[in-house]
């Protein structure tokens, strides 16, 4: 009986241990750290845990896994934890918004840390109210519908997805066109000016809580679809007089 137990216990002890074989796929390492551990310091241990094993111990990166993230400043790790981005599962896959994994205080410590790495960008402080709604619409027509579409629904590309932006806020905005996440291009402010992005974000703001005047919503998309489906509809009735005088006349 006595055998049966430890023989139990000891399969109890190897299967969570043959399942954490794999280096890379691991749960979420939180340490103990005491209070008042300065957050770079507490930074540098959730990075080991949790980071270090695609980006390397010292984020330079590792080939085939991560990125290095010298240099990256604040502002991508900001973007990437507090969307829940990382940490990725594996290597290879879309990163996608998700609920994060970490607590404020510990987005704070990583995001120190890995600023302290190198000198980069820091969080933005977009300010919308600079902006022009009107402005910005023409810049998220040239620049964003063609992938997250002119009423921010989102969606797919070859390879990945745009995410929807119905629920973003003005910060998340700014650091995604700065960063270009995954196959979102890159915007430079030679690109799109500060005093712009104000705007961009001014219309990303209101386009989030349209007002619809009239008609059916339709997804938010305009008078052309709604159009089309009208005349979708009026081509079915029309279809279905046919068929209907087609009988009559055979019978
Ligand atoms: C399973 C591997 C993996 C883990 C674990 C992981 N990352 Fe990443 N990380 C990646 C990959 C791959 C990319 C590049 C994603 C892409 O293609 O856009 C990336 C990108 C990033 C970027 C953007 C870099 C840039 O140049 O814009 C940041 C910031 C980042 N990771 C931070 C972190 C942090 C912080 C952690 C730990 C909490 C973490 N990652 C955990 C694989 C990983
Ligand atoms: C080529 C297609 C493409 C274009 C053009 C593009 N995006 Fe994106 N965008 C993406 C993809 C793909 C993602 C998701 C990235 C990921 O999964 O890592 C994304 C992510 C985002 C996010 C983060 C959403 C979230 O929930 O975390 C924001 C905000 C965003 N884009 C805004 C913009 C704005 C503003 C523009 C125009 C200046 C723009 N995008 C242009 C493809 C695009």
């Amino acid at each position: 009986m006595r055998a049966v137990l430890t023989l139990a216990l000891a399969v109890a002890l190897l299967l969570p241990a043959a399942a954490g074989a794999d280096p890379i796929q691991q749960g979420i390492v939180i340490p103990h750290v005491p209070t008042g551990t300065p957050p770079v310091e507490l930074g540098q241990q959730l990075f080991a845990g949790n980071c270090a094993t695609c980006h390397g111990a010292d984020a330079q990166g590792i080939p085939g896994r991560g990125p290095s993230l010298r240099g990256v400043g604040a502002l991508a790790p900001d973007f990437y934890l507090r969307n829940g981005y990382m940490p990725l599962e594996r290597p290879g896959i879309e990163p996608t918004p998700s609920r994060p994994v970490f607590d404020d205080r510990e987005i704070r410590a990583i995001v120190a840390y890995v600023a302290s790495l190198g000198k980069g960008p820091p969080v933005p402080s977009p300010d919308p109210a600079r902006g022009s709604v009107s402005e910005g619409q023409r810049l998220f027509a040239d620049h964003c519908s063609g992938c997250h579409q002119i009423a921010l629904a989102g969606g797919y590309l070859t390879g990945g997805v745009a995410p929807p932006l119905n629920g973003v806020k003005p910060v998340q905005v700014a650091e995604a066109v700065r960063i270009g996440p995954y196959l979102m291009p890159t915007f430079p402010s030679s690109q799109i000016s500060d005093k712009q992005l104000s705007s961009l974000i001014a219309y990303v703001e209101e386009a989030q809580h349209p007002q619809d005047r009239g008609g059916w919503a339709l997804g938010h998309v305009g008078p052309v679809p709604e159009g089309l489906v009208t005349w979708l509809l009026a081509s079915a009735a029309l279809v279905a007089v046919c068929v209907l005088i087609g009988r009559r006349i055979q019978s």
